[in-house]
């Protein structure tokens, strides 16, 4: 690998690996931690030995990507310049992929993705109704990428954004570009990127420092993650161009343990930008030097909060402080320091390529360009989304989630991560952006969503998202520790049977206290899962405490099994699979749960035929007394 020692140079390695690619066709497989967890590894080596085994080798070119949004069809194998995507391939798939697709172009039915609702197979990754309605402006170079090749990531324009930045343009005014583009951080908290580097950069102080946050703790969030794996170059770009505009020559990676891929990736990409000479000193002749280590998180919560990161960065323990100073002024080791999330940092060689008017062009009046949500929950398809801001909630669930599995209502929507509020479904006109989800008592958090259906107790959803944040509230502050903890006991107490009148207006009164009170955005956000709920899902919480029952027969300790005899067929299997051995009955005696003994797990409700239907589940109501035992009943 030569060293780069001009843009000129930089765009001459780029002409040089595109002719060296020209006419070949593609195959990009899957391979990003939601593909392992498929084997992909294996799939990927199945296509580099048969592309050898069948003489292809020079002619096809196999590449280990990253995710590129619909996880839960990886492995996929997506075939360029067609677009062809194969969905869940297995390694005996491959040999005849490589015979058929790759070497003649013809398309196998049976590989392609197949519309739930229409049956139809769908040849074009993009006519996949998952992708559609989507704008993979960040994330979609995952898709062109091999995870560990620089020389991909400069073919596709990369580091031409840096060039740009230190070879036409002042540190100022790439901050200017940026603020003008009006580019908000995607970490959570969704302040003005621009304005903040502007902030660093005139702070007092030498040396400065710049840190990507990829901590990303949200469970089931994992944008940053596939980002990360996927697209590490345009990270380090982005953390690049920062620098130079801040006037940083160092900058750290934090990245949470458990994404070991993550970090590899980052490591390989960090060797490869340094031989370049694209990282290190005087990158690419320009005088600007910058190097970035990678530090690995422990895996709280809490330790992605700005300032708690700073702490968990120089060795003490990761909790937050009271700001100001803001890291801005006062960071790492004292020093003035930008701490950015990663997808705010992979959009930024985008602006400065393209222009801060392109970007502004996307998305609503506040809150411009595009945003990746991990979309999970009780939904058709799950994955990664990237919408241009202000697309409508509902478009998001029903177009590119496809709605509801099983026949199920949509019932509520959760957005921004734990500590986010839940959106009923009379608000799913609501275009999403970071306003928007304020006014109804939401966040847009770090772009967790998480979609329940009618079977989804509101109550105990507001309690599980409770429970984890007591666990990861630091206990630093007073409001947070004791007000979370308080409000939890309330909640568990509801969802147990034993709810007290005035019970909804103390969580009331406590969440707001702890929402104006606490420390740091964790405790002023906890409060959010229960007050919205209480906002949309009121009668949910009443008839908790005043009937004592759960309306979406969700809370074991509100809900009983119940065998209705004139149903029950006594076939025997409720009575055998019951774990607790609370059914008694018989051949041809129907059968009766013992109450005492039942453990409400539900296997008797899950065994039992449907076409008998016997049991069922009640709540708020008295469980009628046996019938009797031992009469016989006819078999149907
Ligand atoms: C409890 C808590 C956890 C947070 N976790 C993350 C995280 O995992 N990743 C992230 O980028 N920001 C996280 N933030 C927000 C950061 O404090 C900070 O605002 C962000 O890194 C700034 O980058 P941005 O301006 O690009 O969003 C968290 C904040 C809180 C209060």
């Amino acid at each position: 690998m030569a060293r780069l020692n001009s843009a000129a140079h930089l765009e001459k390695l780029r002409q040089l690996i595109l002719d060296k690619n020209d006419g070949k066709r593609v195959v990009s497989v899957t391979n990003g931690t939601d593909g392992r967890t498929r084997h992909s590894e294996v799939v990927v080596q199945a296509f580099v030995n048969e592309v050898k085994k069948q003489g292809l080798a020079g002619k096809i070119v196999v590449k280990s990507t990253g995710c590129h949004g619909f996880c839960e069809q990886e492995p996929t194998a997506l075939i360029l310049p067609e677009a062809i995507c194969y969905v869940t391939v297995k390694p005996e798939d491959v040999p005849e992929i490589v015979s058929q697709t790759l070497a003649k172009g013809k398309v196998i039915e049976r590989l392609l993705y197949e519309d739930p609702v229409s049956g139809q197979r769908i040849t074009k990754e993009s006519e996949i109704p998952f992708y559609k309605s989507q704008n993979q402006t960040v994330l979609g170079n995952n898709r062109f990428l091999d995870m560990k090749k620089i020389d991909d990531y400069i073919a596709l324009g990369g580091y031409s954004a840096l060039a740009k930045a230190l070879f036409e343009m002042t540190p100022e005014r790439v901050i200017e570009e940026v603020k003008s583009s009006g580019l908000r951080g995607r970490g959570g908290a969704g302040f003005p990127t621009g304005v903040k580097w502007g902030f660093c950069r005139s702070a007092p102080g030498q040396p400065k420092y710049v840190i990507v946050n990829c901590d990303e703790g949200d469970p089931g969030a994992y944008m940053d993650r596939s980002l990360t794996e996927g697209n590490p170059h345009s990270v380090l770009e982005g953390l690049l161009i920062g620098a130079y505009a801040i006037g940083a020559h160092e900058g750290y990676i934090y990245v949470r343990a458990e994404y070991p891929l993550a970090v590899e990736n980052l490591k390989t990409a960090i060797e490869q930008a340094e031989k370049y000479g694209l990282l290190g000193e005087n990158i690419l002749g320009s005088g600007f030097n910058f190097n970035v280590h990678i530090h690995r998180g422990a895996g709280a919560f809490v330790c992605g909060e700005e300032t708690a990161l700073i702490a968990s960065l120089e060795g003490r323990i990761g909790e937050p402080r009271q700001r100001p100073p803001f890291p801005a002024t006062s960071g790492l080791w004292g020093k003035p320091t930008n701490i950015n999330n990663v997808e705010t940092w992979a959009t930024v060689p985008l602006i400065i390529n393209r222009g801060a008017r392109w970007f502004k062009n996307l998305g609503t009046q506040g809150s411009k360009g595009t945003k990746i949500f991990s979309l999970v929950g009780n939904l058709n398809n799950t994955g990664l989304v990237e919408v241009a801001m202000g697309i409508p909630l509902g478009d998001i669930i029903f177009k590119i989630g496809g709605g509801i599995p099983g026949g199920k209502e949509f019932k509520a929507v959760q957005t921004g991560g734990p500590s986010g509020g839940v959106i009923p479904r009379s608000l799913l006109d609501t275009p999403v952006d970071y306003e928007k989800l304020t006014q109804l008592g939401s966040i847009m958090g770090s772009g967790g969503m998480i979609v329940m259906d009618e079977d989804t107790c509101l109550v105990d959803v507001a309690r599980y998202f409770l429970n984890f944040l007591a666990g990861e509230s630091c206990g630093r502050c007073v409001p947070c520790r004791e007000g979370i903890y308080q409000m939890l006991k309330i909640l568990n107490r509801i969802c147990e049977g034993n709810g007290r009148e005035g019970d909804i207006e103390s969580l009331e009164e406590i969440g707001q206290t702890v929402r104006d009170f606490s420390l740091c955005a964790l405790g002023k956000t906890a409060p959010n899962p229960v007050l919205s709920t209480i906002r949309y899902f009121r009668d949910e919480y009443e008839a908790h405490i005043k009937e004592k029952r759960c309306p979406a027969l969700a809370c074991k300790e509100l809900i009983s099994y119940y065998i209705e005899p004139d149903k029950c067929q006594a076939c025997l299997i409720c009575l055998r699979e019951c774990p607790a051995q609370a059914i008694t009955g018989g051949k041809k005696i129907t059968h009766v749960i013992d109450q005492s003994k039942c453990t409400k797990c539900g296997t008797c409700l899950e065994v039992c035929p449907p076409r008998f239907g016997a049991v069922t589940k009640l709540s708020g109501v008295k469980v009628p007394e046996p019938v009797r035992q031992g009469a016989a009943v006819t078999q149907k």
